[in-house]
Parts: C-alpha cells; structure tokens; sequence
C-alpha cells in the first residue's frame, strides 16, 4: 500500500505548500510542509484539520476540476483570515484563479509576473462551493471507465490508447514483475489475469494513482509503491517489467524520463527477464532498447503508437 501521508501539521508549522512555486515570485516558507501529491511522503491536502492552517501557497495544476478541487482543501484548512497566495501561468489556468477564488466567497488581489496570475486571499469566515469542488475533484468510480480515478492523474477519465494496445498484446507471465509508473492500475490488472504470476509491484510517483490502483487492482499478489520509478530500492532479478512510461516531467514533454525507466527497467530484470513497453510513436526509445537488452522486437504499432518486447 502506499505510505500513509505525513501527519499534518501542528500548530509550531502551521503552512503549508503546494508543487513548487517559484520562489522569485512567492516566499513559501522554509518549514513549509509540502502537500503535493507528486512529492512522495508529502502531507495529504485532505489530511489537514479544517481551520488549523496559517498560509499556504499554491502552484496550481493546469487542469481545471483538480485546481479547483487543491484550492477548495486549502482554504477549508485556513484558519479565517489565513492566507493563501496561488499561482499558475497565464496559460494553464492563471487566467481563471481570480474566478475560482471568488467563487469560494474570497476577495482576491491579483497580480501578474513574469506570465504567471498571483493571486491573494485571506480566508473568509464563511465559504461557499467547497463541498462541490472537493467532491467533483476527489476520488470517484467512473462508470464509462469502471475504474476508481481522480481528476490530475494521467488519461483520469479516458482510457489511454497507448495502455489499450499495449494491453492487447501483452502475453500470458509468470513469476515475479512490476509495473513502473502504474497509473490507475489497468495494465496490472491485465497481468494479473495469469494465475502464473506470483508478485506484482505497482510503482507511481502520484499518491493519487496509488490510491486509485489500490482500489482497482484488490488482488493480494499486488504490491503498491508511492515512490520515483527511478529509484525505486527492493527489486530485482524480476522475471518481466510492463510499462507506458512518463513523458511528461512537471508538465513538459521529458525524452529523458522515459529512457531513465529503459534504464532502470533493464537494471531490475534478470537475464532472459523481459520488458513490454508501449511509448508514442515519436519518442526515441529504440537506442537505449538495443544498447541495454538482447533481443528487441517492435511486437505492434497502431494509431500512433509502438509496443516493444525487450529481452535481457
Ligand atoms: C504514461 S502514464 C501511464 C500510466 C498507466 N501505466 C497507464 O498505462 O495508464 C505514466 C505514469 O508514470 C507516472 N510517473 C511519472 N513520473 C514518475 C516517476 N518518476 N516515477 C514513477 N512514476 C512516475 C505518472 O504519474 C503516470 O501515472
């Protein structure tokens, strides 16, 4: 299971921070407890006492159900006339914080710098639309989907065509393996369909996607990880490794995250042991593939996208 978050905090640390705002733009505090999902071991937002906080400060998520969602926790744990000060670029949700914030019952002062919306607000006595925030933002059972998901994760409310094919095509395992960068879970629960496999581990960096694999993969043969795929302790001589990795780091298109989960996958494996990946079409995966295992074979491409056996 994923680590419990952090204990929230006492009232000696009594602020919190969201994400990584920049800190040419806001102070957030040097004992300021981060509350980001995609920081393993971070205090949980929902964790937090209502009207126990003194500040907090957000770099807000570009999607819109889950910034209203961090916002709506945020200022339901400040104290009344607690601070918030949040932040995003002009383009990925900026424009619209002072409208959110609003919304709530806050009177907000706005700001503008370097592309970025700052917005400030001291937390009124009396809040409206948080229940609805927090409700269309949480976690929820999707039924187009039937998965347990939430809004912020990746492909949260379609299902990914990449993970569909590579779902299509994976083989029957056996032994032992993983899942790096696990999402929801639905790649695992494919394996997971073959009594031959003893042991899964289901690694993600998004506390939000364990949670949901938690859920949607109750099989006690899985073991979930909230932690960085790189870096990942405890495994090794694996018998196989699934995989659609991250291309994406802090929202920018990252080569280099993906060939690092190549890399990492290759160090787990024992040798015969076997990678499938599926990656978008366009991304340069094929050199790390043949520089680190022996057999390379492109099993399928369709509709933009390539699935890969590796062998060891
Ligand atoms: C392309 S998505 C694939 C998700 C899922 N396997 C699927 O196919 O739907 C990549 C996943 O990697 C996770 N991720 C990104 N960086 C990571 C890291 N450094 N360590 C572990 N997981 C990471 C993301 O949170 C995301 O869930």
């Amino acid at each position: 299971m994923s680590p419990d978050p952090n204990p929230a905090p006492s009232s000696a640390s009594a602020s919190v921070v969201y994400g990584t705002p920049s800190p040419e733009l806001v102070e957030a505090g040097a004992d300021a407890l981060q509350t980001s999902p995609l920081v393993p071991g971070s205090t949980a937002l929902e964790a937090l006492a209502p009207e126990s906080l003194e500040r907090a400060v957000m770099a807000a998520p570009p999607g819109t159900l889950e910034r209203r969602y961090v916002q709506a926790l945020a200022l339901r744990a400040l104290k009344p006339g607690g601070e918030l000060i949040v932040l995003a670029p002009k383009d990925r949700g900026g424009a619209r914080l002072r409208s959110e914030l609003t919304g709530f019952g806050c009177e907000v002062e706005e700001t503008g710098r370097r592309h970025q919306r700052i917005c400030r607000v001291l937390r009124p006595d009396t809040l409206q639309g948080i229940e609805a925030a927090t409700g269309a933002g949480g976690p929820q059972r999707l039924a187009g989907l039937d998965l347990w998901t939430q809004p912020g994760v990746f492909s949260w409310d379609r299902p990914d065509p990449g993970t569909q094919l590579l779902i299509q095509h994976l083989p029957s395992f056996s032994g032992v393996g993983a899942d790096l960068g696990c999402g929801l879970g639905q790649i695992a629960r494919a394996v997971l369909a073959s009594p031959a496999v003893t042991e899964m581990t289901l690694v993600d960096i998004d506390r939000r996607a364990i949670d949901a694999a938690a859920r949607n993969v109750p099989d006690p043969r899985a073991r979930l990880v909230w932690g960085d795929g790189r870096v990942t302790p405890e495994l090794s001589g694996l018998d196989f490794v699934v995989m659609n990795p991250p291309f994406h780091d802090a929202g920018v298109e990252s080569r280099g995250l993906g060939v690092a989960f190549v890399t990492r996958a290759a160090a787990l494996l024992r040798k015969g042991g076997v990678l499938w990946l599926v990656a978008n079409r366009h991304l340069p995966y094929e050199d790390s593939l043949t520089r680190l295992f022996t057999r390379v074979a492109p099993a399928r491409e369709a509709s933009g996208f390539k699935v890969y056996e590796a062998r060891k």
